[in-house]
């Protein structure tokens, strides 16, 4: 999507940055991808940012515009009081709309292209693997963008193959956050789409039974890295996407299976799919409450930290939750307010203002972000 640099007088409500917005001292006013509106375009003629980068459409350079299905949760009127939340407003929207469709179409002919590779050279499946993603991700602003829309996404039977394509796109995201070239990038994807592939040798039935497994089942379950690697170890493939298959279960303490790797040992890659594998089981299968909300993801990887990369884990941590400054919640006490602040040491806590209070939940325990709103 084409964008325009608009001097901050001429913006209106309803248009959509395309950059982060600082002060002079550098201190985050605005993320890119917020819809703007009345206030936020006050908070940015008051903290003297002269103009920012807007996205345009393609053809005439009209700045694009957001207003009649407003993602913005930062209005003073728009603290949900038609009950709408955060996500039900992201589900509205003509993007996320053409999101969906371009996903359901890619999953498709991913199905495809997943079980040609189990039977067929990979090579040629490989690069048609690469462009459905490639795909998916034209139909995005930029990343954080697309992790919204994936926690909108529910509703597909969860199966290996949507599984295997969020991850993908999951790892896409923290692959751009650091840095890789485009090569890497591709092959981080693989790693992603690929790890996997074992559970197409499980029946169907197994994986998706909603009752507690037996033994023998669990363990057939649990050899799935095991036989996905056997799969693709023949393949001319990067040696990182048949290890990413084998050890995406596998966990920084040792506590992880098959082969209770720790630390250094296991594959850097891996360990990027460990923590897109998670984060999609987690925004997964919650069917009665649309997108977990992002406070919560985190605050569970926070439990389980030790079980991470601590410098992957940090920056994807860090990454996701940046972009929910501003943003108004519900509290747990029945509050709403606004994320001010967030609290480097314990991200899933920040400060949050309401109308008459301060919490900073970082030091109330008590208290706990319930939604978006
Ligand atoms: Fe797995």
């Amino acid at each position: 999507m084409k964008q325009k640099k608009m001097l901050t007088a001429n913006l209106k409500p309803g248009m959509i940055s395309a950059e982060n917005a600082y002060t002079y001292t550098n201190h985050l006013v605005i993320q890119s991808n917020t819809t703007l509106t009345a206030d936020i375009i006050d908070k940015l003629k008051y903290y003297a940012v002269k103009s920012i980068k807007v996205y345009v459409s393609d053809e005439n350079e009209e700045p694009i515009s957001d207003s009649a299905t407003d993602l913005s949760v930062n209005s003073a009127s728009g603290l949900g009081e038609d009950g709408s939340t955060y996500f039900d407003r992201v589900q509205q929207t003509k993007q996320f709309i053409e999101f969906k469709e371009t996903f359901g179409k890619s999953v498709e002919n991913f199905k495809s292209q997943l079980n040609d590779i189990v039977l067929k050279s990979s090579s040629e499946v490989v690069d048609d693997m690469l462009r459905e993603v490639d795909n998916i991700l034209s139909q995005t602003r930029n990343s954080l963008h697309l992790l919204d829309m994936l926690q909108c996404l529910r509703g597909f039977d969860d199966m290996t193959y949507m599984h295997s394509m969020n991850v993908a796109l999951i790892c896409h995201v923290i692959g751009s956050w650091l840095n890789l070239s485009k090569e890497e990038l591709n092959t981080l994807v693989l790693c992603g789409l690929l790890h996997d592939i074992g559970k197409l040798r499980i029946p169907p039935e197994i994986i998706s039974k909603p009752g507690k497994l037996t033994d023998d089942e669990f363990e057939l379950i649990r050899s799935h890295p095991k036989t996905g690697y056997d799969i693709l170890r023949p393949k001319n493939l990067d040696k990182r996407v048949k290890l990413a298959a084998l050890q995406h279960h596998e966990r920084f303490d040792g506590s992880g299976y098959p082969h209770h790797l720790s630390g250094s040992e296991v594959e850097y890659f891996s360990s990027i799919v460990a923590i897109a594998d998670v984060y999609d089981a987690m925004t997964s299968n919650r069917v009665y409450r649309k997108g977990m909300c992002p406070f919560k993801v985190i605050a569970t990887f926070e439990q389980e930290q030790k079980m991470y990369d601590p410098s992957l884990l940090y920056l994807f941590m860090n990454r996701t939750i940046e972009a929910y400054i501003n943003t108004n919640v519900l509290l747990s006490n029945g509050d709403k307010g606004k994320i001010v602040l967030l609290n480097q040491n314990i991200l899933s806590r920040p400060v949050v203002i309401t109308d008459t209070k301060t919490y900073d939940l970082s030091k109330d325990f008590s208290i706990n972000i319930e939604t978006l709103i």
